[in-house]
């Protein structure tokens, strides 16, 4: 009886854990007001610039941008704004693994004029 008990306590655990990690999947960790926030305003992105930014500011920074880019944009073609984040994830991966040019190639990638009059409401 116990034992029963304890199954089905144990299912609806891993039910709600496997619920809990699909919705997960489907939205994306940050908006992109957070991103824009974390990312642009807060200095993440002028610390790279700089070369000061650390590992762990580096990885932020990928994170924040993976999300970007699993936003639909609030404005203009959803393919563009694809293009448009995906050149900037690539700079950041390349930046983490320490490539030659990446903090020049990211900061030529997040055009923040180009995109805001493209996607920015
Ligand atoms: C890939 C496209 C893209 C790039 C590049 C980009 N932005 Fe944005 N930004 C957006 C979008 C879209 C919004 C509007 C978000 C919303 O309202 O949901 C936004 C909003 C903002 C906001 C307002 C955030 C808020 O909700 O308070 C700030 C500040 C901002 N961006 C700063 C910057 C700066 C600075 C740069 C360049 C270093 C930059 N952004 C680059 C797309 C971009």
């Amino acid at each position: 009886m116990a034992r029963k008990l304890f199954f089905a306590a144990f299912s609806t655990f891993v039910v709600s854990g496997l619920v809990g990690f699909a919705a997960q999947d489907e939205e994306p960790e940050y908006t992109i007001s957070e991103v824009m926030k974390e990312a642009h305003k807060g200095g993440l992105l002028k610390k790279v610039s700089e070369g000061k930014a650390s590992d762990e500011d580096k990885a932020k920074l990928l994170d924040l941008y993976e999300a970007m880019l699993a936003n639909d944009p609030p404005k203009g073609e959803a393919e563009a704004w694809k293009k448009r984040s995906e050149a900037i994830v690539a700079a950041a991966k390349e930046l983490i693994e320490g490539k030659e040019g990446a903090s020049d190639k990211l900061t030529k990638a997040v055009n923040c004029k180009a995109c805001h009059s493209e996607h920015r409401p």
